[in-house]
């Protein structure tokens, strides 16, 4: 639907996956594993901003001062009247960062499966930004999706994908990603993308390890949410949160610790736990910069620059299209 001339909504209306569905495929096997996507409901999203002002949690504040530090450099690279796609956009922070930077933007175009808060992300950005039109798209970003018409003069289509989410992915669906986004952007798109990198483990341990135990209640929340909204009866008492940073696979692992024999009910099915046994909830890769070259390489991304903090904590890569 078309409201005016700078702000615009799309709804592409996407199908959710059924949390119950995944939860009792995910529990049922030998090798527990709940897609870490459902991490993120209310509580979870709340929980996830606080993490990314922990002391510990480097890469927000590292990733928001590269973009700062360098925002004239990468708007030259983004030329005028360029087209932001954000993938995944959220509260769009990031791209603010951006758009005050850029010369005369054509469209920032916010791309997320959260319809209600895309909403009030994107208003609110046009509002902040008049003379930037906003053309908000509601979509499940992880598959083909149609981008709408963009107005005004055409210059370059660049996608937006910081917080380095492409961690999340085990690298070959991060390459599936990378393909999608290079042929949503089209011939010629070009992509600003965030990616931690690899470092010495101490640090890494630490930020998924944080004194405070904002992400232990960040994981754990995943078993809330399934008690609230699964009917379930998981005793938060038997699990604990276990994430360590894994040099040979070059990944933070995150898991739910079973810490007792016990069963619980899910939506009116029964699950046994074993006592140490692990529930994988998420991966968080880290790249050095040649690795993500090579990866991109692989979706066909061409590397143009790569911005990096001095303590080397994290890096903003800029890449063409083949
Ligand atoms: C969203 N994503 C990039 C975060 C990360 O660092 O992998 C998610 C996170 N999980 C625990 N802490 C942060």
């Amino acid at each position: 639907m078309r409201d005016d001339a700078r702000f615009a909504f799309h709804d592409l209306a996407p199908g959710e996956e059924s949390f119950r569905d995944a939860v009792w495929r995910g529990l049922a096997g030998p090798r527990k594993a709940i897609p870490c996507k459902f991490l993120y409901d209310e509580r979870g999203s709340e929980l996830f901003e606080q993490i990314c002002r922990l002391p510990e949690y480097y890469p927000t504040r590292t990733e928001i001062a590269i973009l700062e530090e360098n925002a004239d450099e990468i708007a030259a690279q983004m030329g005028a009247h360029c087209r932001i796609i954000e993938f995944g956009s959220g509260a769009s922070h990031k791209a603010r960062i951006l758009l005050q930077a850029l010369d005369r933007p054509a469209a920032y175009v916010p791309v997320d499966i959260s319809r209600e808060h895309l909403r009030e992300a994107a208003a609110s950005l046009a509002e902040d930004f008049p003379d930037a039109p906003v053309i908000a798209v509601c979509a499940d970003y992880t598959g083909p999706f149609p981008l709408p018409d963009l107005p005004g003069p055409a210059g370059k289509r660049v996608g937006f994908f910081p917080g380095s989410s492409i961690g999340n992915f085990e690298p070959e669906a991060a390459a599936r990603f990378l393909r999608n986004y290079a042929n949503i952007l089209g011939p010629g798109g070009e992509m600003l993308i965030g990616v931690d990198l690899k470092k010495d483990p101490h640090i890494l341990d630490a930020a998924y390890n944080d004194r405070a135990g904002i992400t232990a209640l960040f994981n754990l929340n995943l078993f809330e949410r399934i008690n609230r909204e699964l009917d379930g009866d998981l005793d938060l008492d038997l699990f604990e949160h276990f994430a360590f940073y894994s040099e040979s696979k070059g990944r933070i692992e995150i898991y739910i610790r079973s810490l007792a024999n016990h069963q619980a009910m899910i939506a009116g099915r029964r699950f046994r736990f074993s006592a140490g046994e692990l529930i994988h909830t998420e991966y968080s890769y880290k790249y050095s910069v040649g690795e993500f070259r090579e990866l991109a390489a692989s979706a066909g991304f061409r590397p143009v620059d790569t911005w990096i903090d001095e303590g080397e904590l994290f890096s903003v890569h800029y890449f063409r299209l083949r």
